[in-house]
């Protein structure tokens, strides 16, 4: 139900003449804000990261956490313009976020990004932000808040970001500005349909002024924030006044869908399975990426723990399980690309015990596989960088390797392998290749073809690269 929106945005922008954010203002955008050297190597163009780019990447696992009005409403997708769920329903009697960030620990999660509004219009914070009615100009409180529900005097993002603190979590939000059913907004748009039980009627012109006036507030009251979340992205008409909010209160912030409003954006994967494809590259716009691109813009792979791309908690609904989840691991960390897993508190307030564990398993076996390399980070390498190598003083087994690029001055390496010396060799000086490939990026975790191998040396060998590479990691493991 995420990105898919985008999309929609795009064929409404057609039949309305409404421009959608994206694609429109990129065109004479992308030249004049991306940052790229020339390579004094290829004189190529390399793309250039922003520090907050690359310590975002370097985090690896963050989670999206899917608790609001829609946790209570028993649909796939959470509200989708049908009803206004009624406020009564939201009563997490047993909330408590440090339970949410415990969970977090045991998955190793270093960031959380929590859905402060989604498409009900259900806000999880008090809001000072007024509003007239139409047509009778009536002003009256937003009142789809927490502060008008059950636990009234609860401030569930406060309470987050309190515990996100204590643990060293980063935080960031999600708020939805294409759908709201409470003000009856759809893509962006205040819909002119017949209004349903709970909707209240707005013009455009208000609509537009409380998103910039509620984003106003979730930028000020809770410190940085490590990354934004556009589902679906945000009107044409808005993304201006967007950008000058983004540059006035979170610069520094990560941008999801951030493309034209900020020097650190990132971009969605494609899909929300957890799979990044390989190669996936830290640069250009779209899916995997393009290595010639000269926009830095690492990629996301924002995915679910429940089944069939289920975002919010739901009853009886079924997990993925740890094999799924490792296979996630590889195909996201693994191919250069942010995994954030969604988190579901249920209806209480909690993280489902049975949740909990499956976090805390996959948790456990990230730390357990690469939590140490077998032997320590390569430092041998060639005067041009392009070979690194590690003899070993006696045979050791491995059945993996992973590599990381240092990529403050950009990703330049294009092609690479990775070569063993077999112990049971006759001939022991004889280079056997286990893997190759393109993209390294952040990192490339190889899973050996041919299983695990006793070897008595490996080598990294560049074959190709745009500039002299700088690697950050090299190590060997063995996991199955
Ligand atoms: C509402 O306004 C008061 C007074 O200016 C301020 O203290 C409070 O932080 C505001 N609330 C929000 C949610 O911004
Ligand atoms: C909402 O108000 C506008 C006037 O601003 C009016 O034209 C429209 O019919 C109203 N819509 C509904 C669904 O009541
Ligand atoms: C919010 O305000 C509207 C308009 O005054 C009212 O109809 C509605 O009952 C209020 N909702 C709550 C939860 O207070
Ligand atoms: C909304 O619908 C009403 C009745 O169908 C119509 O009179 C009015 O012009 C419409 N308003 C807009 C802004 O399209
Ligand atoms: C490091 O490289 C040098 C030659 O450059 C070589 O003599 C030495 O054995 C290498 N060390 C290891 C641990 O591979
Ligand atoms: C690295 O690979 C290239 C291309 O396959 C090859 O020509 C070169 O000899 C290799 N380097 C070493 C040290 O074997």
């Amino acid at each position: 139900m995420h990105r898919l929106v985008v999309v929609l945005l795009v064929l409404i922008a057609v039949t309305n003449g409404r421009l959608s954010v994206y694609h429109r203002h990129q065109q004479h955008l992308s030249l004049r804000s991306a940052r790229h050297r020339i390579s004094p190597l290829t004189g190529v163009r390399i793309a250039l990261p922003t520090p907050e780019q690359l310590e975002w990447q370097a985090q690896e696992i963050g989670v999206l956490i899917h608790f609001n009005m829609a946790t209570y409403v028993d649909n796939h997708d959470g509200c989708t313009g049908d009803m206004v769920p009624s406020i009564s329903l939201f009563n997490p009697y047993k909330l408590n976020t440090n339970n949410w960030a415990q969970t977090m620990i045991d998955l190793g999660a270093k960031y959380a990004v929590l859905v402060a509004k989604h498409a009900c219009g259900f806000l999880m914070a008090p809001t000072n932000v007024t509003f007239p009615l139409s047509p009778s100009g009536r002003i009256i409180p937003y009142n789809y808040t927490v502060d008008y529900s059950p636990v009234k005097g609860v401030n569930v993002l406060d309470n987050f970001v309190k515990s996100c603190n204590k643990q060293n979590i980063r935080h960031g939000f999600y708020y939805t500005v294409v759908n709201n059913d409470y003000l009856n907004v759809k893509q962006g748009l205040v819909q002119n349909t017949t209004l349903k039980k709970g909707q209240l009627n707005i013009t455009q012109q208000t609509y537009d002024s409380i998103v910039l006036q509620q984003l106003r507030e979730l930028w000020t009251n809770y410190g940085k924030l490590d990354e934004i979340w556009f589902d679906g992205g945000y009107t044409a008409e808005l993304h201006d006044s967007v950008a000058a909010l983004v540059s006035e209160l979170q610069p520094d912030s990560i941008i999801f869908g951030g493309y034209g409003v900020t020097r650190n954006p990132i971009r969605w994967i494609g899909n929300e399975f957890g799979h990044a494809p390989d190669p996936t590259w830290s640069t250009g716009l779209e899916g995997g990426g393009d290595p010639n691109s000269p926009i830095f813009i690492p990629a996301e792979c924002d995915t679910t723990l429940q089944q069939f791309d289920r975002w919010f908690w739901g009853p009886h609904v079924l997990l993925r399980s740890l094999t799924e989840l490792i296979d996630v691991y590889h195909r996201s960390v693994g191919h250069n690309c942010m995994l954030m897993i969604d988190l579901t508190p249920d209806r209480t307030g909690l993280i489902p015990s049975a949740y909990a564990l499956r976090y805390k398993e996959l948790g456990d076996f990230i730390r357990a596989c690469y939590g140490t390399s077998v032997v320590p980070i390569y430092r041998n390498s060639s005067a041009d960088g392009r070979i690194h190598f590690q003899v070993f003083d006696s045979p050791v087994t491995v059945d993996r390797s992973v590599v990381q690029e240092d990529q403050t001055l950009g990703q330049v390496i294009r092609v690479y392998s990775i070569d063993v010396q077999l112990a049971d060799s006759s001939n022991k000086d004889q280079w056997k290749s286990v893997a190759s490939g393109t993209s390294i990026g952040n990192k490339k975790i190889d899973l050996w073809q041919a299983g695990s191998q006793m070897i008595t040396a490996v080598r990294l060998n560049i074959t190709e690269t745009v500039d002299v590479p700088v690697l950050k990691a090299f190590t060997v493991h063995l996991c199955s």
